[in-house]
């Protein structure tokens, strides 16, 4: 099954959003992948509810929210409200992850865990069972344009297997650094979700670029 596409916003060109967006959708993407910072947990700040609620009726693709704050309980009902299809909560930013999640699918929203580089597969099993998507990390969150992190490979490889071994069905999504090289390692870990920002938007042709990433998952 060819994997889904989910551009990432944070390296697109804000003064012509809509455009950048559509241009993903017309190329095969599925998801749009919408990165909010909070300056606390990552050093960085970027967008909010508010452009996931302006966002939403300008298209029809699966809005991947990427939630990157302290205190995710806090926005998990604005963000259903705004449109969100899915929310990703870091297992690094609550001690109460089971709950954040349990917040997320009581609000009618697909739920996501998140694993930072730094964070073992074991840190999340108690919840595997309880999403309907994971997101690996392979940089570090919190900028666009990073290299890719080779040791997170392994992190996929045990997430499917672990899929598989307990007849689970989640997805497996990683961000960081995704181009046309590490697009096919990570799938053939077993990812099936990819989030590409800078490959994507840095340079001349989106479209292109994500016809290209979807082509390499077939
Ligand atoms: C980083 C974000 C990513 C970012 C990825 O913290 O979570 O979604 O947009 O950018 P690239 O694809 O350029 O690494
Ligand atoms: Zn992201």
């Amino acid at each position: 099954m060819a994997g889904i596409i989910a551009p990432s916003i944070l390296s697109a060109d804000v003064t012509k959003l809509g455009e950048d967006v559509a241009l993903v959708e017309k190329a095969g993407a599925k998801y749009l992948h919408i990165d909010l910072m909070d300056g606390s947990f990552v050093p960085s700040m970027a967008y909010g509810p508010a452009w996931v609620k302006q966002l939403r009726p300008q298209t029809d693709l699966f809005l991947d929210v990427h939630l990157m704050a302290v205190h995710p309980e806090n926005h998990v009902e604005e963000l259903a409200e705004a449109g969100a299809d899915l929310i990703g909560v870091h297992v690094e930013a609550t001690p109460h992850i089971h709950r954040v999640l349990q917040m997320i699918k009581a609000a009618g929203v697909k739920a996501e865990v998140v694993i930072n580089p730094g964070t073992p597969v074991s840190a999340i099993v108690p919840v595997l069972g309880m999403v309907d998507q994971v997101l690996v990390m392979t940089v570090n969150p919190g900028f666009g344009g990073q290299a890719f992190l080779p040791a997170t490979v392994a992190k996929i490889k045990e997430l499917a297997d672990y899929k598989k071994d307990n007849g689970l069905d989640y997805d497996i999504e990683v961000d960081g650094g995704i181009n046309d090289k590490t697009i096919v390692m990570t799938a053939a870990a077993g990812a099936n979700v990819f989030v590409a920002g800078s490959y994507v938007y840095d340079k001349k042709d989106p479209a292109a670029k994500v016809a290209k990433l979807l082509d390499l998952t077939k």
